[in-house]
């Protein structure tokens, strides 16, 4: 089983685009493990892409990443990294593939409402960033009904 971060960004969260995205995971066959909404500083911004430190985008994209909220959300399933990055699209909203949410919902390859975790490494840093390995959660679909 796997396990992948994504990030629905500012424009996400104020197109109230929250459940919708969430449900398409949800029906896509993956489980919730974390889920937490927070406003990124620009110190946390800074750290968390440090890897994008120097690139023309670095300063806008910080202006963008802490104008509003974001939702951060751990999804769990079978080859769920790959699957999600296909379900997302393009980074670039504007040549996402049709259906895609990026081609739904994006505008460019700045403001594209989501990102998804790309390798199983990247998974690893960006979960751990962000979630406590106890405040994780794997579920059965039936734990919930009444056992006999
Ligand atoms: S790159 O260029 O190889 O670093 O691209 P990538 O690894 O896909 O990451 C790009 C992330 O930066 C965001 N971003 C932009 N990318 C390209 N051009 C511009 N102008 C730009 N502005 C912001 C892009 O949305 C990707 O964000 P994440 O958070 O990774 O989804």
């Amino acid at each position: 089983m796997e396990r992948t971060l994504i990030i629905i960004k500012p424009d996400g969260v104020c197109k109230r685009l929250i459940g919708k995205i969430l449900d398409r995971f949800e029906t896509s066959g993956f489980k919730i493990a974390g889920l937490k909404m927070i406003k990124l500083t620009k110190k946390i911004y800074e750290d968390f892409y440090s890897i994008h430190k120097g690139k023309f985008f670095f300063e806008p994209y910080r202006e963008f990443m802490t104008s509003a909220p974001i939702v951060l959300c751990v999804l769990e399933g079978q080859n769920v990294i790959n699957k999600v990055r296909t379900i997302i699209g393009n980074t670039d909203s504007k040549k996402a593939e049709k259906g895609t949410i990026r081609n739904l919902y994006g505008l460019n390859d700045r403001r594209n409402i989501i990102h998804a975790s790309d390798s199983p490494k990247t998974a690893e840093f960006e979960i751990g960033y962000f979630f406590d390995n106890n405040k994780l959660y794997s579920f059965n679909d039936d734990d919930w009904m009444e056992k006999k």
